[in-house]
C-alpha cells in the first residue's frame, strides 16, 4: 500500500507520516508544493528522508497557482460572505490536483492530509480529489486517529524521534495557512469573537498606524481581466502578486476579521491578511468600470455570491464552477487598460483609469454643451413607458386604501 501526502514538514504533518507508516503499514510519498508561503522547502525534504519517506516530490508551484486559479478567480471579483477574498480556498485545489497525479505517477492509491474533521479543507482537498479520479482513496488521519489532544500528539512525537521545536511543545499553536494570496489564522484566542485579536498576529501587513505618511501610486496594466504590468513593467503573474504583496504590506492594506460560515454547519473566526488581492480586486474594478458593458458586469456580479460559494465549499472541478468561468472569461474579453491607485495607511484606492477598450463616452456624460451626441428629449417616453406600470399599481393602490 503506497500514500502520497500532502506535507509541510511542520510537526503535524511529520506526525502524520510517521502514523501512515506504523499504524497503515503504508509506504508514504510526500508532496510538498512552494505556493509563496515563505518557507524554506529544504527542511522538509530533510525530515521527510529521515523519516523514511518513499519518494519525495518538492514543487515550485506559485506560477501555476496564480495563473490558473487566483487569476481566473479575480475575474469574478470573488467575495466569499461579501468580505473573504478565499486565499486558503483557492489553494486547495491545486495541491489535490498534484496529490492525484503524484498518486498516479508512483502507483499510489490513496491521498492523505492533514486538515481536521471540523473544518472545510478536508471537504476541498477530498471533494477535488475525487472528481479527478473516481477511484482514489483518502486517509484523513484527523478523523481517525486517537491523538486528539496536544499532549498526546507530542508523547506520539517523541516515542517516534520526530523532531520538536520549542515553541511547540506547549499548547496548541495559531492555525495558520498561508500562499502568495493570503495568511489565514485562527484558533487560540481568536476563537471568543468578542475579543480584539492582537497585533502580534498580523505576519505579512504592517498595522496601518504604522504605515507610511506619505502616500505612494501604483500603476496596475490589465489584460482581458488580468493583470500583466505594474508601473508600465511587464511581470509574470507571481511576480506580480509578489510586487502587490510587497506594496501592500507596507501600506496596511488588506487586514480582515472575519467571522464566516464554514461548510461543514458551524461559524468560525478568522484574521486574513490580504495584501496584493486587496490591491488586485480595487484595481479590477477600477478596470471594469470602463471597459466592461453595464448589463454584462450586472450579469456577472450576479453569479459572483454563487461562483464565491462554490470555490469555498471545494466545488472548483464541478461543471456549474467551469460554466460560470466561461460566462465570467467571456466577460473579460475588452477588459484590457491601466488603474492607477493610491496606497495610503490601509486604504488602495483608484484614482484613475484609462483605456483604449473604454466604453466611456465624455461626449454623452457631459455636463456641459454635448454637441448633439444625445438627446434629452429621447429621456421622456423613457421614462414615461417605465413609469406606466407604476401608474397602474399607485392607481390601484389610491382605490384600495383605507
Ligand atoms: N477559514 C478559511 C477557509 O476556510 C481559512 C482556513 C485555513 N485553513 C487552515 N488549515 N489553517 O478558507
Ligand atoms: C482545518 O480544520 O484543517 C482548518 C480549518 C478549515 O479547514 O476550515
Amino acid at each position: 500500500k503506497k500514500v502520497v501526502l500532502a506535507y509541510s514538514g511542520g510537526l503535524d504533518t511529520s506526525i502524520i507520516l510517521k502514523w501512515l507508516q506504523t499504524e497503515y503499514g503504508c509506504e508514504v510519498v510526500t508532496f510538498t508544493a512552494d505556493l509563496g508561503q515563505g518557507e524554506e522547502l529544504e527542511p522538509a525534504r530533510k525530515k521527510a528522508e529521515m523519516m523514511g519517506a518513499s519518494d519525495i516530490y518538492i514543487e515550485d508551484l506559485r506560477e501555476e497557482f496564480v495563473r490558473d486559479f487566483v487569476f481566473p478567480m479575480f475575474r469574478a471579483n470573488a467575495l466569499y460572505e461579501g468580505l473573504y477574498l478565499l486565499g486558503t480556498s483557492i489553494a486547495r485545489p491545486l495541491i489535490s490536483k498534484r496529490l492525484v497525479e503524484i498518486a498516479e505517477e508512483t502507483g499510489a492509491d490513496a491521498v492523505s492530509h492533514g486538515a481536521t474533521g471540523k473544518g472545510n479543507d478536508q471537504v476541498r482537498f477530498e471533494l477535488c480529489a475525487y472528481s479527478l479520479n473516481p477511484e482514489i482513496k483518502v486517509i484523513a488521519p484527523w478523523r481517525e486517529w486517537d491523538l486528539g489532544s496536544r499532549t498526546k500528539l507530542i508523547e506520539f512525537a517523541e516515542m517516534h524521534q520526530i523532531p520538536i521545536a520549542k515553541d511547540k511543545r506547549g499548547e496548541a499553536p495559531f492555525s495558520v495557512d498561508a500562499n502568495l494570496l493570503h495568511t489565514s489564522s485562527e484558533g487560540k484566542m481568536l476563537e471568543d469573537p468578542a475579543e480584539e485579536a492582537p497585533d502580534h498576529i498580523l505576519q505579512r501587513i504592517t498595522r496601518p498606524e504604522d504605515a507610511p505618511d506619505t502616500p505612494e501610486m501604483v500603476e496596475i496594466t490589465f489584460e482581458k481581466g488580468d493583470a500583466v504590468a505594474i508601473n508600465g513593467e511587464a511581470m509574470s503573474p507571481a511576480t506580480i502578486l509578489t510586487e502587490l504583496n510587497r506594496l501592500g504590506g507596507k501600506h496596511g492594506i488588506g487586514i480582515l476579521d472575519l467571522v464566516e460560515n464554514r461548510f461543514v454547519g458551524m461559524k468560525s473566526r478568522g484574521i486574513y491578511e490580504t495584501p496584493g488581492g486587496t490591491i488586485l480586486l480595487e484595481a479590477h474594478r477600477g478596470i471594469e468600470q470602463i471597459t466592461l458593458d453595464g448589463a454584462s458586469g450586472h450579469l456577472k456580479d450576479s453569479i459572483m455570491p454563487r461562483y464565491a460559494e462554490l470555490i469555498y465549499n471545494g466545488f472548483w472541478f464541478s461543471p456549474e464552477r467551469e460554466m460560470m468561468q466561461a460566462l465570467i472569461d467571456k466577460s473579460q474579453e475588452h477588459v484590457t487598460g491601466t488603474v492607477r491607485l493610491k496606497l495610503y495607511k490601509g486604504a488602495a484606492r483608484t484614482v484613475a483609469r484609462w483605456s483604449d477598450h473604454s466604453l466611456y463616452s465624455e461626449a454623452h456624460v457631459t455636463f456641459e454643451e454635448d454637441m448633439g451626441a444625445y438627446d434629452q428629449t429621447d429621456a421622456q417616453g423613457f421614462i414615461q413607458l417605465n413609469a406606466l406600470r407604476l401608474k397602474l399599481l399607485a392607481a390601484r393602490n389610491r382605490k384600495f386604501k383605507a
